[in-house]
């Protein structure tokens, strides 16, 4: 079956889908995206995807290139001729094309892109045994909290862990403190308690972190929003990390170090637990 690709008001090929040369976000990143997990073939918590949108979009004052329901026109469209009932949709809003000069022309007309495709969750392995993540320094612009397609650092980072033979990069302020992974949030545990770092413009606000907050609270889970270091990662009983297509992974290494048992905790194993039954939930209601 063909893949079919939304680009700038019309359904293309995949193949053939392409966007000008002149576009700001090929030529200056100068666009936000958003991924939305597929599940049983309904996106899963798209509100919240679709607040952190026109957010994103709001930093950068792009105006919402349609209205919010003609966005979820598209996104079912693009689905629906995909076929996708696992996997993930991919949007993207630039501020379009002109010729090329750093600032932009006022009242620019955005340009969307969606895609669809079947993506598996990671192996079962994973969830059961944990991933290893690394550590390098933070390289990113200072509004991380802007879902930005500007991802050369999160790029730099993610190719360092594939190279290193793990799965992430925990990237690290001047401070010594973590800030993220390069596409996923990055969490501990000490005591019982669950530690990430509080929101603000050194990371995105991921909509899965959101959720895992959520899911603590129910289970009476203590939460400490707050920095910690690399060594303070390293000693913790626990750490895992959350995202749309990771779900709730468990780290059972950083660097050189094994944290707790070296296989996936008690506190992570209940979160992921709770938290793959709000997903069943989802798919029955
Ligand atoms: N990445 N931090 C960064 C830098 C991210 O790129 C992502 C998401 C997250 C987790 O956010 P969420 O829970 O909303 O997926 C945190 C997506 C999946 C990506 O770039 O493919």
């Amino acid at each position: 079956m063909s893949r079919i690709a939304y680009v700038d008001g019309r359904y293309l090929a995949h193949r053939h889908a392409s966007v000008h040369i002149e576009d700001r976000g090929f030529q200056f990143a100068d666009g936000i995206y958003e991924v939305i997990a597929v599940i049983a073939g309904r996106r899963f918590d798209e509100p919240r995807h679709l607040d952190r949108l026109e957010r994103s979009l709001g930093e950068l004052d792009i105006a919402m290139p349609m209205s919010r329901a003609a966005l979820v026109c598209v996104m079912d469209e693009v689905v629906r001729r995909n076929r996708v009932e696992d996997g993930i949709l991919y949007l993207q809003v630039t501020r379009g094309s002109a010729p090329r000069d750093h600032a932009w022309r006022e009242g620019a007309e955005a340009m969307v892109v969606m895609t669809a495709r079947h993506q598996s969750m990671p192996p079962d392995h994973y969830f059961e045994n944990g991933i290893a993540v690394i550590t390098a320094p933070d390289q990113r612009w200072r509004r991380n909290d802007i879902k930005s397609v500007a991802l050369l650092g999160n790029v730099l980072g993610k190719q360092k862990a594939r190279r290193a033979g793990a799965y992430e990069t925990w990237m690290v302020d001047d401070q010594g403190f973590v800030t993220e992974g390069t596409s996923t949030n990055a969490w501990i545990v000490i005591g019982g308690r669950i530690v990430t770092r509080p929101l603000g413009p050194e990371i995105l606000g991921g909509i899965t972190r959101a959720a895992i907050l959520d899911v603590a609270r129910e289970l009476q889970i203590g939460v400490d929003e707050r920095l910690f270091s690399v060594a303070e990662a390293a000693a913790a009983d626990e750490a895992f990390l959350t995202s749309t297509t990771a779900l709730v992974l468990p780290v059972t290494r950083i660097d050189d170090s094994t944290v707790g048992s070296g296989g996936c905790g008690p506190v992570t194993a209940r979160i992921l637990e709770d938290y793959r039954r709000v997903i069943r939930e989802f798919t029955k209601s």
